[in-house]
């Protein structure tokens, strides 16, 4: 994807790397989840799996990724979910690479100043996809990209890149107004031609103002907003029963899935949208960057 992406631009780019905690096993739990779930795989006439894997590694285990890194070098690196190890982001550092971490509370901004990450992205409570929160244990005060973004901006010495709700040029000029250096938008882009949402996820996206978003683990055992849909609600339904840990969870989702849509069935998709995403507009990319231009600079 890298060389791919190269082959496309001469602009910087930036790779983006999990830093989760590994997943804490419980089989009692995961048996358990899966027990919940039984009913979803019968559904699509499948058998429920018996166990579960943890699909992919924290960057921090994963030493190809980091190698890899090291030789494309990207320009920039940004870390979702926590940080890498002082000699990950050392190498990083010494190899060239810009570096950035999500934040969504003072605490982890402050660890990322810490760290000497390059730039922190605030990710408010709007946002669609995981919350980047370092660890989902404890209680999340939810802080709003607004709430957020002017706290860091304040507290914190490194430049603070908004992300959450961005959803045109209007919402765009209010992130650098409240002192952001930057902006990241995800949801505002799901609708354009390049991107790779299929045609079920650009339906529901259509429909989010009736739809609507959750903030829900029940996907992949970490908090993700996404479009509700049978999955979430049947998981949210669970009568205590909690979702194994992350991404351990993520696997029976993606098998349930792949099954499903077999059968023309979308309804155990994990579709991520922030809460913006009745705001989105279906149009190439780059007329979507240049229509985000016109609106800040009009708002001017
Ligand atoms: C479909 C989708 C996938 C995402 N995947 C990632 C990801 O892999 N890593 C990451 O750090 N953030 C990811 N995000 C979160 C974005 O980086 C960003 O925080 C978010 O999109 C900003 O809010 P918005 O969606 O309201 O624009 C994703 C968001 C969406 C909508």
């Amino acid at each position: 994807m890298i060389k791919e992406t190269r082959a496309l631009t001469e602009h910087p780019f930036n790779v983006n790397v999990f830093c989760h905690a590994p997943a804490q096993r419980n089989l009692t739990l995961e048996t358990a989840w899966l027990r919940h779930l039984e009913l979803l795989f019968a559904e699509v006439n499948l058998r429920a799996p018996t166990t579960l894997n943890e699909i992919y590694l924290p960057f921090e285990q994963d030493s190809q990724t980091l190698k890899l890194l090291l030789d494309v070098r990207p320009a920039i690196v940004s870390f979702h979910f926590g940080l890498p190890s002082e000699a990950h982001l050392m190498a990083l550092h010494q190899a060239g690479i810009y570096t950035m971490a999500t934040a969504t509370n003072l605490r982890e901004a402050q660890m990322i100043e810490q760290a000497g990450v390059d730039a922190i992205v605030a990710q408010g409570i709007e946002a669609g996809g995981h919350r980047g929160m370092f660890d989902p244990t404890v209680v999340d005060e939810g802080l709003t990209t607004a709430v957020l973004t002017r706290l860091l901006v304040q507290r914190t010495q490194l430049p603070v890149i908004s992300a959450g709700g961005i959803m045109d040029g209007q919402g765009l000029k209010a992130a650098l107004d409240l002192g952001a250096a930057a902006v990241q938008l995800g949801t505002a882009f799901l609708l354009c031609p390049e991107s790779d949402a299929s045609a079920a996820y650009r339906v529901n996206l259509k429909n989010a103002p009736t739809i609507g978003t959750r903030l829900t683990a029940t996907i992949s055992g970490r908090p993700a907003r996404g479009l509700v849909n049978r999955f979430i609600t049947h998981g949210e339904a669970s009568n205590g029963v909690t979702p194994a840990a992350y991404p351990v969870a993520y696997d029976a989702v993606k098998q349930l899935h792949a099954a499903a849509v077999k059968q023309g069935n979308y309804e155990f998709a994990a579709h991520w949208a922030g809460q913006g995403a009745p705001l989105a507009r279906e149009m190439p990319a780059a007329d979507l960057i240049q229509q985000l231009l016109h609106e800040w600079h009009d708002a001017e």
